[in-house]
C-alpha cells in the first residue's frame, strides 16, 4: 500500500472520511501537527494507531472534535471552566482533560477515567471530523519519540506504506502540539507547554494554573517519556562553551539571528530535527539564550529532545 499524499480538497477529505468509518487509519494536518487519525468508536483501528507509531500502551490519545455538541457526548460532570476556555480558545491549540463518559472505549483514554479533547484550528481537520461524523482521535503523526510531523512528508517519512492517505495542509501554522491543561475541583493544572500560556487561561478562568509538579507527572503519561528527538544527539549550549566542545558533525541551531547557526522557531524545529538525520548530522546543538528559555513550549521541546533514558 504506497502512501498517497492528497490535497485537501472536499472530494479528497470525502474519501479520507469514509475510510475512517471503515476502519482504517488516515494522517490529516492541524495547526499545530500532523494528527494519526482513526475513528474514536473503532478500537481496532486505535490499536493499530498505537502499533504503528510504536506507542507505549499506557499513553492515550486526544479526542479530536468539530463542534460543541460532541464534548457533552463523551465527557461527564463538564465544570463551567471548560466552557471558558472552549468560548475563548477553541478551536485552537488548546486540549482540555475532563471526566470520560462510559461509552469512550477504553484503549483511546490507556483506561483511565477521563478524556482529553481538543477542536483543531485548521479547515481540513474540521471538515475531516464532520463527513466522518465521529469524533476522531489522534496522536502526532510521528513513530514515538521522534519529532512531530509538521509536513505530508514528514508523515510519509515515518509511515509511508502504512496507511493509505495523507491529506496535505502544507506546513502547520503553528508547528509544536497544542497546551494540555486538566481540569480539577481545586482549579486548572498544566500538563504540556504550548503556544496558549499558562497566563492566557489565569486570565480567562481568574484562577491560578498549577504547573508540571511531581504529583502531576503520573497523570499524564506523555511526560514521562523522552521525546520529540532525532536520531543525532541533542545539546543545548550557551554561546561562549562552544569552542571548548569537541563536536563531530553538529548542526547549529539558535533562537536569535547568529552568525554561523540556523534561526530555531517553533514553526521549524521538528524539520530541523528531521533534516539533521536526513543528513546524518551527529550533534544538532542548540544555543542557550534568554530568549529561547523565554519561550515556555519551544524549550520544553528541547528539554524533552536531550533526555536520553
Ligand atoms: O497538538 C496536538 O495536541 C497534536 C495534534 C495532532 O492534535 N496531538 C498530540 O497528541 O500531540 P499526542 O498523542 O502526541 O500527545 C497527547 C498528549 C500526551 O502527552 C498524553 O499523555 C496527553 O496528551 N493526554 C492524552 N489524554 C490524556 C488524559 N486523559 N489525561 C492526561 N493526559 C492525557
Ligand atoms: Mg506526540
Amino acid at each position: 500500500m504506497n502512501t498517497k499524499c492528497l490535497e485537501p480538497s472536499l472530494e479528497n477529505i470525502k474519501m479520507c472520511a469514509e475510510a475512517l468509518a471503515s476502519g482504517k487509519v488516515v494522517a490529516f494536518p492541524t495547526e499545530t501537527v500532523y494528527g494519526l487519525g482513526a475513528s474514536l468508536f473503532q478500537p481496532r483501528a486505535i490499536d493499530k494507531i498505537f502499533h504503528l507509531k510504536k506507542r507505549p500502551s499506557d499513553n492515550p490519545l486526544i479526542v479530536h472534535v468539530s463542534n460543541f455538541n460532541e464534548d457533552s457526548k463523551i465527557a461527564k460532570k463538564i465544570p463551567k471552566d471548560f466552557y471558558l476556555l472552549a468560548e475563548k480558545f477553541f478551536p485552537g491549540p488548546l486540549t482540555v482533560v475532563l471526566e470520560a463518559k462510559e461509552i469512550v472505549p477504553k484503549i483511546a483514554t490507556a483506561n483511565k477515567d477521563t478524556i482529553a479533547i481538543r477542536m483543531p484550528n485548521n479547515e481540513c481537520a474540521l471538515k475531516l471530523i464532520e463527513y466522518a461524523e465521529t469524533p476522531l482521535v489522534a496522536p502526532s503523526a510521528n513513530l514515538s519519540g521522534k519529532p512531530s510531523s509538521t509536513r505530508a512528508s514528514h508523515v510519509i517519512e515515518d509511515f509511508n506504506n502504512k496507511i493509505p492517505y495523507v491529506l496535505d495542509g502544507g506546513d502547520c501554522n503553528i508547528g509544536i502540539e497544542s497546551t494540555v491543561v486538566l481540569l480539577e475541583e481545586d482549579g486548572p493544572c498544566l500538563l504540556r507547554p504550548g503556544s496558549i500560556s499558562s497566563e492566557e487561561i489565569e486570565l480567562c478562568l481568574n484562577k491560578k494554573v498549577k504547573t508540571n509538579k511531581k504529583k502531576y507527572k503520573g497523570c499524564s503519561p506523555g511526560m514521562k517519556y523522552r521525546h520529540y528527538a532525532p536520531d543525532a544527539f541533542v545539546f543545548l549550549k550557551k554561546e561562549k562553551d562552544i569552542i571548548d566542545c569537541h563536536f563531530v558533525r553538529p548542526l547549529f541551531l539558535s533562537s536569535d539571528q547568529l552568525s554561523g547557526t540556523t534561526l530555531l522557531t517553533r514553526q521549524n524545529l521538528y524539520e530541523l530535527f528531521r533534516f539533521a538525520d536526513r543528513n546524518k548530522f551527529q550533534e544538532v546543538v542548540i544555543i542557550d539564550s534568554d530568549s529561547l528559555r523565554g519561550d515556555n513550549a519551544l524549550f520544553n521541546r528541547i528539554e524533552k529532545a536531550i533526555k536520553r533514558k
